[in-house]
């Protein structure tokens, strides 16, 4: 049986020989942070279930050492409040409220971010300390604050993290906010996603000072843009290449839903296969086509339901080929999808890596190809 000393020197060799740990400075910290000291007992999916259960595994048991040195997300609270500990037998179903990260995608965000030595950083979603940690050695404690949403969660990692010797500031509060006491900051890191970029992260982040956050909604589509700030208020950049996705910041997440009913409305055939917003990038176009509607359904059948003014969409196969879509209410949510979807498609229906997006008062775009491209305004 290998021993924590040799499962974390082996995770570290796995991220430099994949190419995650490019620089010698955040190889360093990850090196320097065991992962065991923030990660206690998690739970796993069970694999099969739907809607997918959830089994604790627990500090110490067989099998538990592996895991926590695993380049694996580790999922630490369920639905806000749920933690492993409070499973005493059996499963249980949540949504995930609070993780540990993949290391190799904590490590790669950071080196994304361009964080250097000297740079002051407000990290946003503390959550087991993890990163923070890896923060606080490449950069010092004195450099790094991090806000988590949670308390009971942001004292688990204030707790870790004095364990592992680190000792940076740390905030319990709405990290949407910013820094409740101002502050100006070289570089921002969010380790949890948002619907638009939070107005005061553009002025606490100074002119030429990096944001590295993922854009999300509420239809499971993510694209992580690195944005620099032109100016106060103001801020343009590029989506990363890859596939990340974070769990939404608490306020960005949509309210509670009722029970959906599927109500008649105008009928017509499609122009596209409805399919194409199950894919990574499709459902991205389509979540900003309709940036208040929830995606359910899948496949040939999607079925799209606006938060904001209840209006429907739903897409279905014809017994002879092609598709129907029904629409009701004031939004005609397929009319919005579909037309942007084909533009997409009209550019060759490139990644997430050919968006950008410009932040200013006027509002928040993300758009195609270029800044005077098909665009999109995202909902503050
Ligand atoms: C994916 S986890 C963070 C992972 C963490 N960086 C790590 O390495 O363990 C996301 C965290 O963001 C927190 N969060 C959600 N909304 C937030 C907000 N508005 N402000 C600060 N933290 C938030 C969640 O409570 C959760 O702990």
């Amino acid at each position: 049986m290998s021993t924590s000393a040799e499962l974390h020197a082996a995770l570290v060799e796995q991220l430099t020989q994949d190419g995650t740990l490019t620089e010698p400075e955040w190889r360093a910290a990850a090196e320097g942070v065991p992962r065991e000291l923030f990660v206690g007992s998690f739970f796993l999916p069970v694999p099969g279930s739907n809607p997918t259960a959830c089994r604790p595994v627990h500090r110490g048991e067989p099998g538990w050492l592996e895991r926590v040195y695993s380049n694996e997300t580790l999922v630490t609270q369920l639905d806000g409040h749920i933690r492993p500990e409070d499973v005493t037998e059996g499963t249980v179903t949540g949504s995930p409220s609070s993780s540990s990260t993949l290391p190799s995608l904590v490590l790669t965000m950071w080196q994304q971010l361009g964080a250097e030595t000297g740079h002051r950083v407000l990290e946003i979603g503390t959550g087991t300390g993890l990163s923070t940690a890896y923060g606080a050695n490449r950069l010092g404690d004195a450099n790094l604050t991090s806000i988590e949403y949670d308390p009971a969660v942001g004292a688990r990692a204030a707790a870790s993290l004095k364990a592992a010797g680190y000792a940076p500031r740390l905030i319990i509060g709405d990290g949407l906010l910013g820094d409740p006491e101002g502050g100006e900051y070289d570089r921002l890191i969010a380790t949890c996603s948002v619907r638009h970029i939070p107005q005061p992260w553009l002025y606490q982040v100074k002119p030429g000072g990096r944001i590295l956050v993922t854009l999300s909604g509420w239809s499971f589509a993510f694209g992580l843009a690195l944005l620099t700030v032109t100016g106060p208020g103001e801020a343009t950049g590029r989506f990363l290449p890859g596939y990340v996705s974070f769990m939404i910041a608490r306020p960005h997440d949509r309210p509670p839903r009722q029970s959906l009913e599927l109500l008649p409305g105008d009928e017509r055939p499609t122009r596209i296969n409805p399919e194409i917003i199950s894919t990574w990038t499709g459902g991205w176009v389509a979540q900003l086509a309709a940036p208040s509607a929830e995606r359910m359904g899948a496949g040939e059948q999607q079925i799209l339901s606006d938060v904001a003014t209840g209006s429907q969409a739903r897409t279905m196969p014809n017994p002879d080929g092609g598709w129907t879509v029904v629409q009701r209410g004031p939004l005609r949510l397929w009319d919005q999808v579909e037309s942007a979807v084909e533009a997409w498609q009209a550019a060759n229906s490139p990644h997430q890596e050919r968006f950008g997006i410009t932040v200013s008062a006027a509002g928040q775009r993300v758009w195609l190809g270029a800044e005077d491209g098909p665009g999109w305004d995202l909902p503050i």
